[in-house]
């Protein structure tokens, strides 16, 4: 077991619901084994700044219910040089740190890897991100919570597609991964679902359309990954108003509002556990590893396969999508 006194914990890259949930159990965990919790700011940027506070267990009180992260993020260029890196450590070592809980994507846990790697910092990172795209865990803090949030939007959109027989492209987020597309786009009872794992040309998009109608649909929701490789909603919606000048086309994009909100039980939940655990693993002398959740338990993976490996869109879903559309 690894002699731990003082623990930083930080929250890097795009914020999301539940990461103040895995803040707090993280310090208190660190407070529960008798090791001193130091917040650090804006995530890698507070190292290079020295922004560092020490926390205590009422530090963190009535944050579990609030969205965002009380620390901030930040997504640091210096940090992603090797002398920012070093002023990074050179004030850890300063403050006396033993550990570091990395809270962030996959970003974050590159960073986590070359300061563990170069300077003999132990990391251990917790996967927060919306986009559910870090390999080595079944979820990642923030996604459950931003389905949901993407889910009532929609439900709020086919009210008003439905009163006026229009045709609604709805973006949402996930920069590489379709993760929330797909899940949302069932849920929401999608007609069609663009993720960039499964590419469809707009002539399909258009056969599809054109389906729906003959099938006698008079309006459609369409929701499109981020990442779908289209060309974007506003292009892909001009092509369809070439080609079906009697549609009423309409684009959405929920942006940033899937980041925001109180986080879900589920993310809290998973959250709580994860932070925990990274304490835990810190103390066991683990380190250079994120700990997630596969199969309902909470296991490790070393960074450098979250950061290289992706998870797979689960192929049967898609089906599951054509089938409840036709
Ligand atoms: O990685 C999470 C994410 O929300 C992506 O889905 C999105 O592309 C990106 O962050 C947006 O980042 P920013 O808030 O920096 O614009």
């Amino acid at each position: 077991m690894a002699e731990l006194k003082k623990v930083g914990v930080l929250t890097s890259g795009g914020d999301a619901p539940g990461m103040n949930a895995a803040i707090r159990a993280a310090v208190r965990s660190c407070i529960f084994y008798g090791i001193e919790p130091v917040a650090i700011r804006e995530g890698y940027k507070g190292l290079i700044d020295n922004d560092l506070e020490v926390m205590n267990a009422r530090s963190v009180a009535n944050i579990i219910n609030q969205g965002g992260t009380f620390l901030k993020s930040a997504r640091c260029a210096e940090f992603r040089t090797p002398e920012g890196r070093a002023k990074a450590f050179a004030n850890a070592k300063a403050a006396g740190l033993d550990g570091l809980v990395v809270i962030g994507g996959d970003g974050s846990f590159t960073g986590a890897m070359l300061i563990e790697k170069e300077h003999g910092l132990p990391c251990v990172g917790v996967p927060g991100t919306i986009d559910n795209d870090i390999f080595g865990t079944d979820f990642t803090i923030g996604y459950d919570t931003a389905l949901n949030t993407v889910v009532e939007a929609i439900d709020k959109i086919r009210d008003t597609a439905t009163s006026h027989n229009r045709l609604f492209l709805v973006e949402v987020m996930g920069r590489d991964a379709g993760f929330i597309a797909l899940n949302t786009g069932i849920a929401a009872g999608a007609e069609q679902i663009l993720i960039p794992e499964e590419q469809k040309s707009v002539n399909e998009l258009m056969d599809d359309i054109a389906n729906s109608g003959r099938a006698g649909k008079t309006s459609s929701i369409v929701v499109v990954s981020e990442g779908d490789k289209s060309g974007g909603v506003f292009e892909l919606a001009s092509k369809i108003e070439d080609s079906f000048p009697d549609y009423d086309v309409k684009v959405t994009v929920l942006g940033h509002t899937q980041r925001g909100g109180k986080p879900s039980c589920s993310d809290r939940v998973l959250a709580s556990r994860l932070g925990v655990a990274a304490v835990e693993a810190l103390r066991e002398g683990d380190s250079g590893v994120m700990v997630g959740v596969r199969n309902q338990q909470v296991v490790q993976t070393p960074l450098e396969e979250a950061i290289s490996k992706h998870n797979a869109i689960d192929k049967a879903l898609l089906k599951v999508a054509e089938i409840v559309t036709v």
